[in-house]
């Protein structure tokens, strides 16, 4: 059994980053399952060295990371914030990253880890910009980033309940994505 890491890069209640976690979430097959990071589960300040030796800083850092490193594939919806990533993902990002340096005896949480990209925007980009630069701090990471991506642009027009119900050709380009990020965690994990 594969595990699948989705992590919604909003902290909005209703986000549509939320629901499109959800949406990729139902077309993971048999064999696969998965974990969400939500929004309430992480409360880590605006990263600053000074407070590295916070002890409880590292315990909410610990377990968070562990999660990371035990899946076998990353999921990253982020919004699209002035063609840049939400601060939330960065943020968190840049705790997870330093985890080498403040629990050592601890897995890299990004080492190598096949990671698709994904946005949901009520713009008309889709959020493509902002994962231009998700791509480059993911790849920067060590994880191997997906050459494809999901961009949902216009997602409230999309939205439908806690899912979307997208256009056949948009919803089978979805489909595509997963099953193209799912060959890949299982090519480079087995
Ligand atoms: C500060 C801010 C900046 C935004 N910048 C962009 C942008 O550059 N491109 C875009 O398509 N949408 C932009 N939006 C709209 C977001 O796509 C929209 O708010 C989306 O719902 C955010 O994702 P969420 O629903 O998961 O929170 C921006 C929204 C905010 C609040």
């Amino acid at each position: 059994m594969k595990k699948i890491l989705f992590f919604p890069a909003s902290l909005r209640r209703g986000s549509h980053q939320r629901r499109l976690v959800g949406h990729l979430c139902g077309l993971l097959g048999a064999g696969f399952e998965y974990d969400i990071v939500e929004a309430g589960e992480i409360d880590l300040p605006i990263y600053n060295q000074d407070l590295e030796g916070n002890a409880s800083i590292v315990d909410a850092l610990v377990p968070l990371g562990a999660r990371f490193a035990a899946a076998d594939g990353l999921v990253v919806c982020s919004p699209e914030y002035k063609a840049h990533v939400s601060p939330y993902l960065k943020n968190t990002v840049d705790w997870l990253s330093r985890i080498p340096r403040l629990a050592p005896s601890e897995p890299y949480p990004f080492s190598m880890k096949p990671l698709l990209l994904a946005s949901a925007s009520t713009g008309w980009t889709g959020g493509v910009l902002g994962l231009q630069d998700a791509r480059k701090i993911f790849s920067y990471l060590g994880c191997l980033v997906h050459p494809g991506q999901i961009c949902v642009s216009s997602a409230d027009h999309w939205a439908q309940g806690d899912s979307y119900r997208f256009s056949e050709e948009f919803a089978a380009h979805v489909r595509n994505m997963m099953e193209s990020f799912l060959s890949l965690v299982g090519v480079s994990h087995d």
